[in-house]
C-alpha cells in the first residue's frame, strides 16, 4: 500500500512511519517541523526525521504545512494514497490556551483541509478524526491480513 502519514516526525506519526515501513509499505511523510514553533528548540523534530530517513527503506518526506491548501491540493493531485494516518497537530491542551487561533488553524482547519481534499481526490479513506486510534485500528487490520 501507499500510505500518507501527516505529522510524520512527531511521536505518533513517526511510530506509524516505522511500523508501515517495516511491513513493506511505501510511506510518504508530511511534517513541517511546526512542533518547534509550538515548543521552541526543545520541540524540534529534525533529529527524528533524520532517524526515519536512515532507518526506513521506503520513506519519503515533504515539509508541507497542512494549512497550505494549494500544497495539499497538489499533493493529492499528484499522488494516490491507500491509507491516510493524520497525526499533524498541536497536541497540548495547555498550549492551546496560549495560542487559540494557531491551535484552531492547525487542529481544525488543517485537518478539514486535508480531509476534504483527500476525499475530493478520490482517496478510499479520509483522514481519521482520532489520530491516535486510527493507526492502532488499522495496524490491527493489517496484522490480521
Ligand atoms: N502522544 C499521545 O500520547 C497522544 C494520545 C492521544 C492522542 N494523541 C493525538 O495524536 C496527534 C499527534 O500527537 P503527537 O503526540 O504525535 O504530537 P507531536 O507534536 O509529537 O507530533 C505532531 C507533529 O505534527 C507536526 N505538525 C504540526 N503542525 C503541522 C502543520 N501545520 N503541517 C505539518 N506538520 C505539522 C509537528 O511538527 C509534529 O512533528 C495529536 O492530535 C494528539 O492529540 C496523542
Amino acid at each position: 500500500m501507499k500510505i500518507l502519514v501527516t505529522g510524520s516526525s512527531g511521536l505518533i506519526g513517526s511510530e506509524a512511519v516505522e511500523h508501515f515501513d517495516r511491513q513493506g509499505h511505501e510511506v510518504f511523510g508530511v511534517d513541517n517541523n511546526m512542533r518547534r514553533v509550538f515548543f521552541g528548540s526543545a520541540g524540534d523534530t529534525l533529529w527524528n526525521l533524520e532517524r526515519l530517513k536512515n532507518a526506513c527503506k521506503r520513506f519519503t518526506h515533504a515539509a508541507l504545512d497542512i494549512r497550505d491548501r494549494r500544497a495539499i491540493d497538489e499533493l493529492f493531485a499528484s499522488q494516490r494514497f491507500d491509507l491516510i494516518v493524520h497525526c499533524a497537530a498541536q497536541p497540548s491542551h495547555d498550549k492551546a490556551q496560549d495560542i487559540p487561533l494557531l491551535d484552531f488553524e492547525v487542529n481544525a482547519l488543517g485537518y478539514s483541509a486535508a480531509g476534504f481534499r483527500s476525499q475530493r481526490a478520490g482517496n478510499r479513506q479520509p483522514p481519521g478524526s482520532d489520530a491516535a486510534a486510527l493507526p492502532r485500528s488499522r495496524v490491527r487490520v493489517l496484522e490480521h491480513q
